[in-house]
Protein backbone atom coordinates (compact mmCIF):
# COMPACT_ATOMS: atom_id res chain seq x y z
CA UNK A 1 0.00 0.00 0.00
CA UNK A 2 3.02 2.19 -0.03
CA UNK A 3 2.14 3.71 -3.46
CA UNK A 4 -1.08 5.17 -1.54
CA UNK A 5 0.65 6.80 1.33
CA UNK A 6 2.86 8.46 -0.92
CA UNK A 7 0.15 9.83 -3.02
CA UNK A 8 -0.96 11.31 0.58
CA UNK A 9 2.54 12.52 0.86
CA UNK A 10 2.93 14.06 -1.75
CA UNK A 11 -0.83 16.05 -1.30
CA UNK A 12 0.35 17.25 1.99
CA UNK A 13 3.35 18.39 0.55
CA UNK A 14 2.04 19.95 -2.66
CA UNK A 15 -0.59 21.72 -0.49
CA UNK A 16 1.91 22.89 1.89
CA UNK A 17 3.66 24.97 -0.87
CA UNK A 18 0.82 26.33 -2.00
CA UNK A 19 0.24 29.89 -1.05
CA UNK A 20 -2.39 31.28 -2.77
CA UNK A 21 -6.35 29.71 -2.41
CA UNK A 22 -6.61 29.89 -6.55
CA UNK A 23 -3.56 27.25 -7.03
CA UNK A 24 -4.52 25.32 -4.24
CA UNK A 25 -7.58 24.45 -6.34
CA UNK A 26 -5.58 23.46 -8.94
CA UNK A 27 -3.40 20.99 -6.72
CA UNK A 28 -6.71 19.53 -5.38
CA UNK A 29 -7.77 18.42 -9.29
CA UNK A 30 -4.30 16.73 -9.69
CA UNK A 31 -5.64 14.63 -7.20
CA UNK A 32 -9.65 14.32 -7.11
CA UNK A 33 -10.06 16.02 -9.88
CA UNK A 34 -11.99 13.81 -13.22
CA UNK A 35 -8.35 12.47 -13.91
CA UNK A 36 -6.66 12.94 -11.13
CA UNK A 37 -4.99 10.40 -9.16
CA UNK A 38 -7.29 9.12 -6.71
CA UNK A 39 -9.68 9.21 -9.53
CA UNK A 40 -7.46 7.05 -11.72
CA UNK A 41 -7.01 4.46 -8.51
CA UNK A 42 -10.52 4.26 -8.44
CA UNK A 43 -11.05 3.72 -12.74
CA UNK A 44 -8.30 0.85 -11.77
CA UNK A 45 -10.21 -0.85 -9.18
CA UNK A 46 -12.64 -2.61 -12.39
CA UNK A 47 -9.75 -4.32 -13.24
CA UNK A 48 -8.78 -6.19 -10.10
CA UNK A 49 -10.38 -9.45 -9.06
CA UNK A 50 -13.47 -9.41 -7.64
CA UNK A 51 -12.30 -10.54 -3.71
CA UNK A 52 -9.33 -7.67 -4.16
CA UNK A 53 -11.60 -4.61 -4.95
CA UNK A 54 -13.02 -4.58 -1.62
CA UNK A 55 -10.07 -4.03 0.66
CA UNK A 56 -8.43 -1.86 -2.18
CA UNK A 57 -11.59 0.15 -2.71
CA UNK A 58 -11.48 1.40 1.49
CA UNK A 59 -7.75 1.94 1.14
CA UNK A 60 -8.26 4.40 -1.68
CA UNK A 61 -11.31 6.27 0.21
CA UNK A 62 -8.92 6.73 3.10
CA UNK A 63 -6.80 8.45 0.66
CA UNK A 64 -9.34 10.27 -0.84
CA UNK A 65 -10.78 11.34 2.53
CA UNK A 66 -6.72 12.35 4.14
CA UNK A 67 -6.41 14.33 1.00
CA UNK A 68 -9.69 16.16 1.29
CA UNK A 69 -8.98 16.56 5.02
CA UNK A 70 -5.65 18.01 4.36
CA UNK A 71 -6.97 20.15 1.64
CA UNK A 72 -9.63 21.85 4.17
CA UNK A 73 -6.41 22.58 6.62
CA UNK A 74 -4.95 24.06 4.04
CA UNK A 75 -7.34 26.15 2.98
CA UNK A 76 -8.29 26.97 6.48
CA UNK A 77 -4.63 27.61 7.02
CA UNK A 78 -4.42 30.34 3.57
CA UNK A 79 -7.80 32.17 4.48
CA UNK A 80 -6.22 32.44 7.94
CA UNK A 81 -3.50 33.94 7.23
CA UNK A 82 -5.44 36.23 4.55
CA UNK A 83 -7.59 37.58 7.43
CA UNK A 84 -3.87 38.36 9.40
CA UNK A 85 -2.59 39.75 6.57
CA UNK A 86 -5.62 42.25 5.94
CA UNK A 87 -5.99 43.11 9.75
CA UNK A 88 -2.43 44.36 10.05
CA UNK A 89 -2.88 46.31 6.26
CA UNK A 90 -5.98 47.98 8.43
CA UNK A 91 -4.62 48.07 11.81
CA UNK A 92 -5.35 51.39 13.76
CA UNK A 93 -3.76 52.14 16.57
CA UNK A 94 -6.42 53.02 18.92
CA UNK A 95 -3.38 54.73 21.17
CA UNK A 96 -2.35 57.32 19.19
CA UNK A 97 -3.74 60.54 20.19
CA UNK A 98 -6.41 62.17 18.17
CA UNK A 99 -5.63 64.60 15.77
CA UNK A 100 -7.45 67.72 17.14
CA UNK A 101 -8.79 70.74 15.50
CA UNK A 102 -7.06 74.00 15.92
CA UNK A 103 -8.95 76.20 18.08
CA UNK A 104 -8.95 79.78 17.23
CA UNK A 105 -9.65 82.63 19.90
CA UNK A 106 -10.30 86.04 20.59
CA UNK A 107 -7.32 88.91 20.45
CA UNK A 108 -6.82 90.64 23.21
CA UNK A 109 -8.05 93.78 21.97
CA UNK A 110 -10.91 92.24 20.99
CA UNK A 111 -11.37 90.36 24.71
CA UNK A 112 -11.33 94.20 25.87
CA UNK A 113 -13.75 95.09 23.62
CA UNK A 114 -16.62 93.04 24.03
CA UNK A 115 -15.68 93.62 28.11
CA UNK A 116 -16.60 97.34 27.51
CA UNK A 117 -19.65 96.23 25.29
CA UNK A 118 -20.66 94.05 28.46
CA UNK A 119 -20.26 96.38 31.16
CA UNK A 120 -22.12 99.22 29.13
CA UNK A 121 -24.79 97.60 27.87
CA UNK A 122 -25.45 96.60 31.68
CA UNK A 123 -25.98 100.06 32.23
CA UNK A 124 -28.35 100.81 29.00
CA UNK A 125 -26.17 102.06 26.44
CA UNK A 126 -26.60 101.20 22.71
CA UNK A 127 -23.72 99.78 21.29
CA UNK A 128 -23.15 101.23 17.62
CA UNK A 129 -20.31 100.46 14.89
CA UNK A 130 -19.44 102.98 11.95
CA UNK A 131 -17.55 102.76 8.94
CA UNK A 132 -13.53 102.71 8.55
CA UNK A 133 -13.46 105.09 5.62
CA UNK A 134 -15.26 108.67 6.83
CA UNK A 135 -15.59 111.70 5.11
CA UNK A 136 -14.05 114.94 6.14
CA UNK A 137 -17.71 116.18 7.73
CA UNK A 138 -17.97 113.29 10.41
CA UNK A 139 -14.29 112.86 11.01
CA UNK A 140 -13.99 116.84 11.40
CA UNK A 141 -15.93 119.44 10.92
CA UNK A 142 -18.68 117.80 12.25
CA UNK A 143 -16.89 117.86 15.35
CA UNK A 144 -15.85 121.38 15.38
CA UNK A 145 -12.11 121.23 13.35
CA UNK A 146 -12.67 122.92 10.60
CA UNK A 147 -10.36 122.95 7.82
CA UNK A 148 -6.95 124.52 8.44
CA UNK A 149 -7.83 124.35 12.80
CA UNK A 150 -4.71 123.03 13.97
CA UNK A 151 -6.29 120.37 15.79
CA UNK A 152 -6.10 118.60 12.48
CA UNK A 153 -2.66 118.24 12.13
CA UNK A 154 -2.35 115.80 15.55
CA UNK A 155 -4.25 113.20 13.63
CA UNK A 156 -2.72 113.14 10.29
CA UNK A 157 -4.31 110.34 8.29
CA UNK A 158 -4.55 108.22 5.55
CA UNK A 159 -6.87 109.00 2.01
CA UNK A 160 -8.48 107.16 0.14
CA UNK A 161 -8.70 107.87 -3.30
CA UNK A 162 -12.12 108.33 -3.95
CA UNK A 163 -14.27 111.29 -2.98
CA UNK A 164 -17.06 112.15 -1.16
CA UNK A 165 -20.67 113.96 -2.87
CA UNK A 166 -18.71 117.21 -1.36
CA UNK A 167 -15.85 116.44 -3.38
CA UNK A 168 -13.69 115.86 -0.47
CA UNK A 169 -11.58 113.36 -0.24
CA UNK A 170 -12.31 110.41 2.09
CA UNK A 171 -10.13 109.52 4.72
CA UNK A 172 -9.78 106.41 7.21
CA UNK A 173 -11.39 107.77 10.44
CA UNK A 174 -8.76 109.46 12.98
CA UNK A 175 -11.08 108.44 15.95
CA UNK A 176 -14.10 107.27 16.92
CA UNK A 177 -15.65 110.74 17.68
CA UNK A 178 -17.19 110.67 13.82
CA UNK A 179 -19.95 108.42 15.44
CA UNK A 180 -21.16 111.04 17.84
CA UNK A 181 -22.65 112.81 15.06
CA UNK A 182 -23.55 109.62 12.95
CA UNK A 183 -25.64 108.18 15.92
CA UNK A 184 -26.68 111.69 17.23
CA UNK A 185 -28.32 112.73 13.94
CA UNK A 186 -29.89 109.86 13.04
CA UNK A 187 -31.79 109.45 16.74
CA UNK A 188 -32.10 112.94 16.46
CA UNK A 189 -33.70 113.04 13.45
CA UNK A 190 -36.02 109.79 14.48
CA UNK A 191 -37.62 112.12 17.47
CA UNK A 192 -38.02 115.35 15.00
CA UNK A 193 -41.43 117.03 16.08
CA UNK A 194 -42.07 115.22 19.30
CA UNK A 195 -42.40 116.97 22.43
CA UNK A 196 -39.28 115.13 24.15
CA UNK A 197 -36.44 112.68 22.97
CA UNK A 198 -35.47 109.61 24.32
CA UNK A 199 -31.69 109.74 26.25
CA UNK A 200 -28.75 109.70 23.52
CA UNK A 201 -26.68 106.80 25.30
CA UNK A 202 -24.22 105.02 22.87
CA UNK A 203 -20.81 103.46 22.89
CA UNK A 204 -18.98 103.14 19.47
CA UNK A 205 -15.97 100.37 19.66
CA UNK A 206 -13.97 100.20 16.68
CA UNK A 207 -10.65 100.25 14.48
CA UNK A 208 -9.25 103.78 13.91
CA UNK A 209 -6.01 105.10 12.29
CA UNK A 210 -2.84 107.64 11.86
CA UNK A 211 0.04 107.77 10.36
CA UNK A 212 2.35 106.76 13.31
CA UNK A 213 3.88 103.72 14.41
CA UNK A 214 6.26 103.34 17.14
CA UNK A 215 6.21 101.47 20.26
CA UNK A 216 3.36 103.26 21.69
CA UNK A 217 1.80 104.20 18.63
CA UNK A 218 0.27 101.47 15.74
CA UNK A 219 -1.29 103.16 12.61
CA UNK A 220 -4.31 101.01 13.43
CA UNK A 221 -5.50 101.15 16.86
CA UNK A 222 -8.94 100.66 18.38
CA UNK A 223 -11.12 103.32 20.54
CA UNK A 224 -14.12 102.87 22.52
CA UNK A 225 -16.71 106.36 22.01
CA UNK A 226 -19.13 107.13 24.56
CA UNK A 227 -21.91 109.59 24.35
CA UNK A 228 -24.86 110.47 26.54
CA UNK A 229 -26.94 113.35 26.26
CA UNK A 230 -30.30 114.65 27.27
CA UNK A 231 -31.45 117.38 29.22
CA UNK A 232 -29.29 117.39 32.34
CA UNK A 233 -26.53 115.43 31.72
CA UNK A 234 -23.54 116.90 33.66
CA UNK A 235 -19.84 116.13 34.51
CA UNK A 236 -21.16 114.36 37.39
CA UNK A 237 -22.74 112.09 35.33
CA UNK A 238 -19.48 111.53 33.51
CA UNK A 239 -17.39 110.90 36.31
CA UNK A 240 -20.23 108.36 37.62
CA UNK A 241 -20.05 106.36 34.49
CA UNK A 242 -16.84 106.45 33.80
CA UNK A 243 -15.62 105.59 36.95
CA UNK A 244 -18.07 102.46 37.07
CA UNK A 245 -16.54 101.68 33.57
CA UNK A 246 -13.11 101.31 35.21
CA UNK A 247 -13.63 99.58 38.65
CA UNK A 248 -15.90 96.92 36.56
CA UNK A 249 -13.36 96.57 33.76
CA UNK A 250 -10.62 96.08 35.88
CA UNK A 251 -12.78 94.39 38.61
CA UNK A 252 -11.39 96.54 41.22
CA UNK A 253 -13.08 98.85 43.39
CA UNK A 254 -10.78 100.98 44.75
CA UNK A 255 -9.53 102.65 41.63
CA UNK A 256 -9.87 106.59 41.79
CA UNK A 257 -10.25 109.29 38.96
CA UNK A 258 -9.19 112.95 38.40
CA UNK A 259 -10.16 114.95 35.57
CA UNK A 260 -6.89 116.95 34.57
CA UNK A 261 -8.07 120.34 32.20
CA UNK A 262 -7.25 119.89 28.49
CA UNK A 263 -8.28 120.54 25.26
CA UNK A 264 -10.39 118.96 22.11
CA UNK A 265 -12.54 120.57 19.82
CA UNK A 266 -15.39 118.93 19.88
CA UNK A 267 -15.77 119.44 23.77
CA UNK A 268 -16.06 122.36 26.31
CA UNK A 269 -14.75 122.10 28.68
CA UNK A 270 -12.25 119.33 28.18
CA UNK A 271 -10.75 116.77 30.48
CA UNK A 272 -8.44 114.12 30.29
CA UNK A 273 -9.26 111.05 32.48
CA UNK A 274 -6.39 109.61 35.05
CA UNK A 275 -7.07 106.77 36.66
CA UNK A 276 -5.19 105.50 39.91
CA UNK A 277 -5.14 101.70 41.27
CA UNK A 278 -4.97 101.27 45.13
CA UNK A 279 -2.84 97.95 45.03
CA UNK A 280 -0.87 96.04 42.23
CA UNK A 281 2.41 97.11 40.24
CA UNK A 282 1.13 100.48 39.32
CA UNK A 283 -0.55 101.30 42.65
CA UNK A 284 -0.49 105.23 43.37
CA UNK A 285 0.61 106.86 39.87
CA UNK A 286 -2.17 108.90 37.70
CA UNK A 287 -2.79 106.76 34.53
CA UNK A 288 -4.06 108.68 31.69
CA UNK A 289 -6.52 106.53 29.94
CA UNK A 290 -9.32 108.88 28.29
CA UNK A 291 -10.40 112.37 26.91
CA UNK A 292 -13.79 113.21 27.54
CA UNK A 293 -15.74 116.84 28.02
CA UNK A 294 -18.81 118.32 27.97
CA UNK A 295 -19.94 118.22 24.46
CA UNK A 296 -19.10 121.65 22.48
CA UNK A 297 -22.31 123.25 21.20
CA UNK A 298 -21.38 123.32 18.00
CA UNK A 299 -21.65 119.70 17.91
CA UNK A 300 -24.67 119.33 19.51
CA UNK A 301 -25.76 121.82 16.79
CA UNK A 302 -24.48 119.50 13.92
CA UNK A 303 -26.98 116.30 16.19
CA UNK A 304 -29.56 118.39 14.67
CA UNK A 305 -29.93 119.16 18.52
CA UNK A 306 -30.64 122.45 20.19
CA UNK A 307 -27.39 123.30 22.75
CA UNK A 308 -29.34 125.13 24.93
CA UNK A 309 -31.93 122.26 25.37
CA UNK A 310 -29.61 119.34 24.63
CA UNK A 311 -26.37 118.74 26.77
CA UNK A 312 -24.25 115.87 27.46
CA UNK A 313 -20.70 114.49 27.78
CA UNK A 314 -18.90 112.04 25.75
CA UNK A 315 -14.97 110.23 25.93
CA UNK A 316 -12.99 108.23 23.76
CA UNK A 317 -10.90 105.98 25.16
CA UNK A 318 -7.83 103.68 23.47
CA UNK A 319 -8.98 99.88 23.87
CA UNK A 320 -5.22 98.80 23.62
CA UNK A 321 -4.26 100.91 26.11
CA UNK A 322 -6.84 99.42 28.75
CA UNK A 323 -5.82 96.17 27.72
CA UNK A 324 -2.13 96.65 28.54
CA UNK A 325 -2.97 98.03 31.57
CA UNK A 326 -5.49 94.86 32.33
CA UNK A 327 -2.90 92.74 31.48
CA UNK A 328 1.03 94.56 32.46
CA UNK A 329 1.71 94.26 28.50
CA UNK A 330 4.59 96.65 27.60
CA UNK A 331 4.55 97.26 23.93
CA UNK A 332 1.94 98.14 22.27
CA UNK A 333 3.67 96.15 19.14
CA UNK A 334 2.89 92.91 20.52
CA UNK A 335 -0.50 93.12 19.46
CA UNK A 336 0.11 93.12 16.13
CA UNK A 337 2.89 90.35 15.42
CA UNK A 338 0.56 87.58 15.64
CA UNK A 339 2.83 85.74 17.29
CA UNK A 340 1.15 82.48 19.00
CA UNK A 341 3.06 82.86 22.01
CA UNK A 342 2.04 85.99 23.33
CA UNK A 343 -1.63 85.58 21.54
CA UNK A 344 -2.40 82.16 23.10
CA UNK A 345 -1.64 83.18 27.05
CA UNK A 346 -5.32 85.12 26.63
CA UNK A 347 -7.17 82.40 25.21
N1 LIG B 1 -11.30 111.67 19.73
C1 LIG B 1 -10.26 111.95 20.69
C2 LIG B 1 -8.95 111.36 20.19
O1 LIG B 1 -8.97 110.42 19.48
C3 LIG B 1 -10.58 111.38 22.03
C4 LIG B 1 -11.73 112.06 22.66
C5 LIG B 1 -11.53 113.18 23.44
C6 LIG B 1 -13.02 111.61 22.46
C7 LIG B 1 -12.56 113.81 24.04
C8 LIG B 1 -14.09 112.28 23.06
C9 LIG B 1 -13.83 113.38 23.85
O2 LIG B 1 -15.34 111.87 22.89
O3 LIG B 1 -14.88 114.01 24.46
O4 LIG B 1 -7.92 111.83 20.59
Amino acid sequence: MSDLDSIVGQAREQFAAIGDAAQLEEAKARFLGKSGQVTELLKGLAKLPVEERKARGEAINRVKNAIEAALADRREALADARMQQKLAAEALDVTLPGRSAQRGGLHPVMRTQRRVEQIFRSIGFDIAEGPEIETDWFNFTALNSPENHPARSMQDTFYVDARDSAGKQLLLRTHTSPMQVRYASLHAAKHRGHETMAPIKVIAPGRTYRVDSDATHSPMFHQVEGLWIDEDISFADLKGVFLNFMRAFFEDDNIVARFRPSYFPFTEPSAEIDIAFSSGPMKGRWLEVSGSGQVHPNVVRNFGLDPERHIGFAFGSGLERLTMLRYGIGDLRLFYEGDLRFLRQFN
